[in-house]
Protein backbone atom coordinates (compact mmCIF):
# COMPACT_ATOMS: atom_id res chain seq x y z
CA UNK A 1 0.00 0.00 0.00
CA UNK A 2 1.72 3.21 -1.37
CA UNK A 3 0.23 5.30 1.49
CA UNK A 4 2.22 3.23 3.92
CA UNK A 5 5.74 3.87 2.40
CA UNK A 6 7.80 6.26 4.34
CA UNK A 7 8.54 9.44 3.28
CA UNK A 8 12.06 9.36 3.67
CA UNK A 9 14.05 12.36 3.83
CA UNK A 10 17.43 10.64 2.70
CA UNK A 11 17.62 6.96 0.86
CA UNK A 12 17.18 4.28 2.56
CA UNK A 13 16.39 0.39 1.49
CA UNK A 14 13.60 -0.50 -0.10
CA UNK A 15 12.67 -3.18 2.87
CA UNK A 16 13.19 -0.28 5.41
CA UNK A 17 10.91 2.45 3.34
CA UNK A 18 7.77 -0.47 2.52
CA UNK A 19 7.92 -2.14 5.81
CA UNK A 20 5.03 -1.49 8.00
CA UNK A 21 2.79 -2.68 10.71
CA UNK A 22 -0.80 -4.44 9.13
CA UNK A 23 -3.61 -5.51 11.07
CA UNK A 24 -5.39 -6.67 8.13
CA UNK A 25 -3.75 -10.06 6.94
CA UNK A 26 -5.26 -12.14 4.03
CA UNK A 27 -4.90 -15.67 5.44
CA UNK A 28 -2.83 -16.90 3.29
CA UNK A 29 -0.39 -19.73 4.94
CA UNK A 30 3.48 -18.73 5.15
CA UNK A 31 5.40 -20.93 2.84
CA UNK A 32 7.39 -23.30 5.26
CA UNK A 33 10.92 -22.38 3.21
CA UNK A 34 9.63 -18.30 3.64
CA UNK A 35 9.42 -19.07 7.68
CA UNK A 36 13.05 -20.73 7.64
CA UNK A 37 14.42 -17.54 5.87
CA UNK A 38 12.82 -15.29 8.56
CA UNK A 39 13.99 -17.14 10.96
CA UNK A 40 17.56 -17.85 9.95
CA UNK A 41 17.39 -14.04 9.20
CA UNK A 42 17.43 -13.71 12.96
CA UNK A 43 19.95 -16.39 13.63
CA UNK A 44 22.39 -14.01 11.82
CA UNK A 45 21.77 -11.08 14.64
CA UNK A 46 24.61 -9.44 16.15
CA UNK A 47 24.51 -9.92 20.12
CA UNK A 48 26.66 -9.15 22.90
CA UNK A 49 29.16 -12.09 23.46
CA UNK A 50 27.39 -13.88 20.74
CA UNK A 51 25.47 -14.85 23.39
CA UNK A 52 22.11 -15.22 20.72
CA UNK A 53 19.77 -14.82 24.03
CA UNK A 54 16.78 -14.82 21.20
CA UNK A 55 14.18 -17.45 21.19
CA UNK A 56 10.99 -17.97 19.34
CA UNK A 57 7.31 -19.99 20.08
CA UNK A 58 5.94 -20.18 16.66
CA UNK A 59 1.94 -21.26 16.27
CA UNK A 60 0.65 -21.48 12.65
CA UNK A 61 -3.38 -21.26 12.20
CA UNK A 62 -5.08 -24.35 13.45
CA UNK A 63 -2.12 -25.33 15.83
CA UNK A 64 -2.82 -25.20 19.51
CA UNK A 65 0.28 -23.44 19.95
CA UNK A 66 -1.81 -20.45 17.93
CA UNK A 67 -4.40 -20.77 20.36
CA UNK A 68 -2.60 -20.10 23.07
CA UNK A 69 -0.89 -17.20 21.98
CA UNK A 70 -3.72 -15.55 20.62
CA UNK A 71 -5.42 -16.30 23.87
CA UNK A 72 -2.75 -14.05 25.30
CA UNK A 73 -3.37 -11.17 23.39
CA UNK A 74 -5.05 -8.01 24.56
CA UNK A 75 -8.31 -7.44 23.59
CA UNK A 76 -7.58 -4.63 21.02
CA UNK A 77 -4.84 -6.87 19.49
CA UNK A 78 -7.59 -10.09 19.07
CA UNK A 79 -9.49 -7.35 16.85
CA UNK A 80 -7.42 -7.99 14.08
CA UNK A 81 -4.06 -10.10 15.21
CA UNK A 82 -6.32 -13.49 14.48
CA UNK A 83 -6.29 -12.76 10.54
CA UNK A 84 -2.74 -13.37 10.35
CA UNK A 85 -1.48 -17.33 9.74
CA UNK A 86 1.44 -17.02 12.51
CA UNK A 87 1.70 -15.87 15.91
CA UNK A 88 4.93 -15.91 17.52
CA UNK A 89 6.48 -15.33 20.79
CA UNK A 90 9.64 -13.78 20.90
CA UNK A 91 11.57 -14.23 24.11
CA UNK A 92 14.95 -12.95 25.65
CA UNK A 93 17.29 -15.40 28.00
CA UNK A 94 18.01 -12.80 30.44
CA UNK A 95 20.88 -14.29 31.95
CA UNK A 96 24.91 -15.51 30.60
CA UNK A 97 25.99 -18.99 30.19
CA UNK A 98 28.22 -18.27 33.86
CA UNK A 99 24.65 -17.17 35.30
CA UNK A 100 25.55 -13.41 35.12
CA UNK A 101 22.93 -11.00 33.98
CA UNK A 102 22.83 -10.46 30.22
CA UNK A 103 21.89 -6.90 30.00
CA UNK A 104 21.94 -7.25 26.44
CA UNK A 105 19.40 -9.59 26.40
CA UNK A 106 16.34 -7.80 25.41
CA UNK A 107 18.46 -5.11 23.10
CA UNK A 108 19.59 -8.26 21.02
CA UNK A 109 16.27 -9.85 20.87
CA UNK A 110 14.62 -6.40 19.55
CA UNK A 111 17.76 -6.43 16.79
CA UNK A 112 16.73 -10.04 15.94
CA UNK A 113 13.41 -9.33 15.36
CA UNK A 114 14.64 -6.32 13.05
CA UNK A 115 16.49 -8.71 11.17
CA UNK A 116 13.92 -11.18 10.65
CA UNK A 117 11.30 -8.21 9.89
CA UNK A 118 13.57 -7.07 6.94
CA UNK A 119 14.10 -9.84 5.80
CA UNK A 120 10.24 -11.15 5.95
CA UNK A 121 9.78 -8.03 4.24
CA UNK A 122 11.89 -9.00 1.28
CA UNK A 123 9.93 -12.13 0.95
CA UNK A 124 6.49 -9.55 0.41
CA UNK A 125 5.59 -10.85 4.34
CA UNK A 126 4.63 -8.99 7.06
CA UNK A 127 5.65 -8.50 10.41
CA UNK A 128 3.41 -6.58 13.40
CA UNK A 129 5.01 -6.90 16.81
CA UNK A 130 2.53 -6.81 20.03
CA UNK A 131 3.38 -5.66 23.59
CA UNK A 132 -0.49 -5.79 24.15
CA UNK A 133 -0.36 -9.35 25.50
CA UNK A 134 -0.31 -11.54 29.14
CA UNK A 135 3.44 -12.17 28.87
CA UNK A 136 3.20 -13.78 32.51
CA UNK A 137 0.28 -15.84 31.38
CA UNK A 138 2.10 -16.89 28.16
CA UNK A 139 5.46 -18.16 30.16
CA UNK A 140 2.78 -19.93 31.85
CA UNK A 141 1.34 -21.48 29.29
CA UNK A 142 4.77 -22.65 27.22
CA UNK A 143 6.67 -23.38 30.44
CA UNK A 144 9.39 -20.69 29.65
CA UNK A 145 12.03 -20.94 32.69
CA UNK A 146 12.22 -17.98 34.97
CA UNK A 147 15.53 -16.82 33.54
CA UNK A 148 13.68 -16.34 30.20
CA UNK A 149 11.37 -12.82 29.61
CA UNK A 150 8.30 -12.96 27.05
CA UNK A 151 9.03 -9.74 25.42
CA UNK A 152 5.94 -9.22 22.78
CA UNK A 153 3.85 -11.48 20.59
CA UNK A 154 4.07 -11.38 16.92
CA UNK A 155 1.37 -11.49 14.08
CA UNK A 156 2.73 -12.68 10.67
CA UNK A 157 1.02 -12.86 7.18
CA UNK A 158 0.57 -11.55 3.80
CA UNK A 159 -1.07 -8.19 3.55
CA UNK A 160 -5.39 -8.27 3.49
CA UNK A 161 -8.00 -5.87 2.56
CA UNK A 162 -8.29 -3.21 5.19
CA UNK A 163 -12.17 -3.71 4.55
CA UNK A 164 -11.98 -6.56 6.83
CA UNK A 165 -11.08 -4.94 9.89
CA UNK A 166 -13.29 -2.58 12.44
CA UNK A 167 -14.15 0.98 11.65
CA UNK A 168 -11.71 2.74 13.30
CA UNK A 169 -8.80 0.07 13.25
CA UNK A 170 -9.46 0.40 9.35
CA UNK A 171 -8.77 4.75 9.40
CA UNK A 172 -5.38 3.02 11.27
CA UNK A 173 -4.37 1.03 8.21
CA UNK A 174 -5.15 3.46 5.57
CA UNK A 175 -2.81 6.48 7.53
CA UNK A 176 0.15 7.74 6.55
CA UNK A 177 3.00 5.99 8.96
CA UNK A 178 4.55 9.34 11.01
CA UNK A 179 7.91 10.10 12.14
CA UNK A 180 10.31 12.41 14.44
CA UNK A 181 12.73 14.05 12.11
CA UNK A 182 16.28 11.74 12.17
CA UNK A 183 17.67 15.43 13.52
CA UNK A 184 15.56 14.94 16.59
CA UNK A 185 16.82 11.86 17.54
CA UNK A 186 20.75 12.56 16.29
CA UNK A 187 22.94 14.97 18.70
CA UNK A 188 26.49 15.77 18.30
CA UNK A 189 28.49 17.56 21.59
CA UNK A 190 25.13 17.14 24.32
CA UNK A 191 23.09 15.47 24.44
CA UNK A 192 19.57 17.31 22.80
CA UNK A 193 22.23 18.87 20.40
CA UNK A 194 20.92 18.33 16.93
CA UNK A 195 24.19 17.09 14.96
CA UNK A 196 25.46 19.07 11.85
CA UNK A 197 25.20 16.05 9.68
CA UNK A 198 21.49 16.62 8.89
CA UNK A 199 21.75 20.70 8.37
C1 LIG B 1 7.49 -3.49 21.01
C2 LIG B 1 6.29 -3.11 20.19
C3 LIG B 1 5.03 -3.29 20.72
C4 LIG B 1 3.89 -3.00 19.94
N1 LIG B 1 2.64 -3.27 20.45
C5 LIG B 1 1.56 -3.17 19.65
C6 LIG B 1 0.29 -3.66 20.08
O1 LIG B 1 0.13 -4.23 21.16
N2 LIG B 1 -0.77 -3.51 19.22
C7 LIG B 1 -0.65 -2.92 18.00
O2 LIG B 1 -1.67 -2.83 17.29
N3 LIG B 1 0.55 -2.47 17.55
C8 LIG B 1 1.66 -2.58 18.34
N4 LIG B 1 2.90 -2.19 17.88
C9 LIG B 1 3.04 -1.58 16.53
C10 LIG B 1 3.38 -0.10 16.61
O3 LIG B 1 2.24 0.63 16.99
C11 LIG B 1 3.91 0.35 15.22
O4 LIG B 1 5.13 -0.30 14.94
C12 LIG B 1 4.16 1.86 15.19
O5 LIG B 1 2.93 2.55 15.30
C13 LIG B 1 4.83 2.30 13.91
O6 LIG B 1 4.08 1.86 12.79
P1 LIG B 1 4.76 1.06 11.60
O7 LIG B 1 5.39 -0.19 12.21
O8 LIG B 1 3.61 0.72 10.68
O9 LIG B 1 5.78 1.94 10.98
C14 LIG B 1 4.04 -2.46 18.64
C15 LIG B 1 5.34 -2.28 18.11
C16 LIG B 1 6.44 -2.61 18.86
C17 LIG B 1 7.81 -2.45 18.23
Amino acid sequence: MTIKTAKNDYPILDQLRERWSPRAFNGQPIEKEKLQSIFEAARWTPSASNIQPWRFIVGEKGSETYKLIASTLVEFNQLWALTAPVLFLAIANKTTPKGGTNTAALYDLGQAVANLTFEASALGIYVHQMGGFDNTEAARLFDVPDNYTVATAIAVGYIGDPEILHENLKKMEISPRERRKAHESVFTGKFGQASEIFD
